[in-house]
């Protein structure tokens, strides 16, 4: 089917738009005021300077509170115990970093819950919380590897953004909790640096009551072993991963593993209200990875598959390994869009969003060059009813150009994927299919910017290529129809 481009977002009659600020105002709950504790020791004893003070930002200039500054994360052990029925979450998230300065004190982004301790390096530390930032004081060496645990727990209070994508983050549910981070809603249930240029490998030791599942990212470490009416599930993603694709989704599921014809492992949930979708998510999910691996490349995780949960999202997220569909049963479109986006967005994983169509138009293409290859039109077709029918909005904003109230907007995913078509059309089929795979084999793992990408590109063809990312990417007019 064409014609259905932004079919993530728009398939269930949503709005697109996005305030990714940290401007979650109005949610400001209970759990965010400032907790003094008797183990959080006494003011007087910090030692603040402004120029060992990581600061509360990563410096994304449309998005300042995102993220912090002054330290990179390697790896969070999260271990979180959930109970559905009170919405009760707690536990600890433990740390592995490495300061990029010469720390007195650093932040974590965290919304909402009560923290009782801090340790760094196994010592109690000082901290205070301002709004959505977590302050913690400690003296640190440029260069030092340090570990932060933090103990914490109480009601998630996910991001509200009626205007735009609705909620998202830690969202309670009626068996359990739908969770859904893009773009900064990871500091809704654990803290964390939560921003997608500072990415990190995860572990996660979750409870739930028993005949609940819990389902991460990355693979199952061992069997879940049962105690006193609760049962923990440990999972393992041990690829590097960013904030906002992190998931501890929960609920009542039926599950499917196995391996996809292609060898890839494969594991599918879906909410009792889906089980009819289970053999198709499966099914489907394992095929379209093969697929993806002939056009872009070695799969980059250790898992495929997705899971299908009874929250009326009406919208997919990419969640690493397990893409996530919320009330609806995913068609081929939308799964072949959610798992190129395992390649583009979650290997490849943008350091500024205003990168954005780095993920959303590749993965807007992938849905056409899937067509293509069923059978089902052309690239070349999907691309002129998407000109034909772009509104002037499209035209109006480029895609390459930020729009912090509307970062999600439907110019990232659709004039994107154009932007895509056209370069496939001026450099040719023998040069944009191996320039894909290129590009994911050069940054596996890492963090990809739009200059990277056209300076690729140009590489690869040996031509210059402004012009043409210039009208597709950043003008705000309607660039020439192509092909
Ligand atoms: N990246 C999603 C997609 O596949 C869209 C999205 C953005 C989203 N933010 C989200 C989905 C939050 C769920 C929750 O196009
Ligand atoms: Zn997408």
């Amino acid at each position: 089917m064409r014609g259905r481009q932004v079919v993530s977002l728009l398939a269930a009659g949503l709005t697109v738009a996005c305030s990714a600020s940290n401007s979650a105002t109005g949610a400001d709950n209970a759990g965010g005021r400032e907790v003094p504790i008797a183990s959080n020791p006494p003011a007087a004893a910090r030692s603040v300077s402004a120029a060992t003070a990581g600061t509360t930002g990563i410096g994304d200039p449309y998005f300042p509170g995102d993220g912090n500054g002054g330290y990179d994360v390697t790896h969070y052990a999260l271990a979180l115990a959930y109970e559905p029925r009170s919405k009760h979450l707690g536990g600890s998230a433990t740390i592995d970093a490495k300061a990029t300065q010469e720390l007195s004190q650093f932040n974590l982004d965290l919304h909402g819950f009560t923290v009782s301790a801090v340790t760094v390096n196994g010592r109690p530390a000082q901290f205070e919380r301002h709004g959505d930032e977590l302050t913690i004081f400690s003296d640190l060496r440029d260069g030092a590897a340090f570990k932060v645990a933090v103990a914490y727990a109480g009601t998630p209070d996910p991001v509200q953004n009626s205007s735009n994508l609705g909620s998202y983050g830690f969202i309670p549910t009626t068996d359990g909790a739908f969770v859904t981070c893009e773009p900064n809603g990871a500091k809704t249930w654990f803290p964390s640096n939560d921003h997608p240029s500072d990415k990190a490998t995860f572990d996660f030791t979750l409870t739930v009551p028993e005949g609940v599942t819990a389902i991460a990212n990355g693979e199952l470490a061992g069997t879940p072993q049962t105690k006193d009416g609760k049962i923990t599930f440990v999972w393992r993603e041990s690829n590097p991963m960013v904030t906002y694709l992190a998931t501890m989704t929960t609920g009542k599921f039926q599950v499917r593993t196995g391996d996809s014809p292609g060898g890839i492992p494969v594991y599918a949930a879906t909410d009792p209200r889906f089980s009819k979708s289970l053999n198709s998510l499966y099914d489907q999910s394992a095929r379209i990875t093969d697929y993806w691996t002939t056009v872009f490349g070695p799969y980059p995780f250790k898992y495929t598959g997705g899971v299908v949960d009874d929250f009326a999202a009406g919208y997919a997220l990419e969640n690493q390994t397990k893409p996530i569909y919320g009330g609806f049963e995913p068609d081929e479109g939308i799964i072949a869009h959610e798992l190129a986006h395992q390649w583009f967005g979650n290997s490849l994983s943008i350091n500024r969003w205003k990168d954005l169509w780095l993920n959303e138009g590749f993965a807007t293409y992938a849905e056409w060059l899937w067509s293509e290859h069923r059978g089902n039109g052309t690239a070349q077709q999907s691309f002129e009813d998407a000109y034909a029918s772009a509104t002037d909005e499209i035209w109006k904003y480029p895609p390459g150009v930020t729009r912090p109230n509307d970062l999600f907007n439907a110019s990232v995913y659709v004039r994107g994927g154009m932007a895509l078509h056209a370069l496939r059309t001026e450099i040719g089929d023998t040069k944009f299919f191996p320039l894909l795979k290129k590009w994911t084999a050069d940054h596996r793992y890492g963090n990809v910017t739009t200059e990277q990408f056209i300076d690729l590109a140009e590489k690869t063809s040996g031509e210059q290529l402004d012009d043409l990312f210039d009208a597709w990417l950043f003008k705000p007019a309607k660039p020439a129809s192509v092909g």
